[in-house]
């Protein structure tokens, strides 16, 4: 697992074009952020539950709350960083090697995640003991 720290995630402001048609916004993989982005997902109708609650050998990620909000709280395993992402021009980077959960969606929100690498379910760490483990 590569080790990062909770300061090497950090909240940018996405790139915005407005005219009289309204916003525009765009990430371009390693322009706007240090990686090529192989995969996107997102999150939606999501009830009131916490989700995420895991931590990523390699994978590099960049959240947006497209729509609505969210809180991430962040964990390098000695520090915890708590990131509200509630407009569509903010976006959070997450560096490998972090845990991260997702709580307090509110209601409509749409959480886009733009990612690295392509799904491998080998690249997760689902046990915080085991990512403590891991750091140390
Ligand atoms: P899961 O990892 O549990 O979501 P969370 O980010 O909240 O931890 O993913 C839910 C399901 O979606 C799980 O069965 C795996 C599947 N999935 C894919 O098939 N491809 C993907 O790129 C992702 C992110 C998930």
């Amino acid at each position: 697992m590569k080790h990062s720290t909770i300061h090497d995630c950090h909240l940018m402001d996405i790139r915005k074009y407005s005219d009289n048609r309204g916003y525009l916004s765009v990430v371009e993989g390693q322009t706007d952020i240090p990686f090529d982005i192989k995969r996107i997902y997102y999150l939606y109708m999501v009830p009131e539950v916490a989700r995420g609650a895991h931590a990523h050998k390699q994978l590099q990620q960049l959240l947006i709350a497209t729509s609505g909000s969210v809180d991430v709280i962040v964990d390098d395993g000695t520090n915890k960083q708590t990131f509200h992402l509630d407009r569509p021009w903010k976006g959070l980077y997450i560096p490998a090697g972090l845990w991260r959960d997702l709580e307090n969606f509110s209601g409509g929100t749409v959480l886009l995640c733009l990612a690295s690498e392509p799904y491998n379910p080998d690249d997760y760490i689902r046990d915080y003991n085991e990512f403590v483990n891991n750091i140390h």
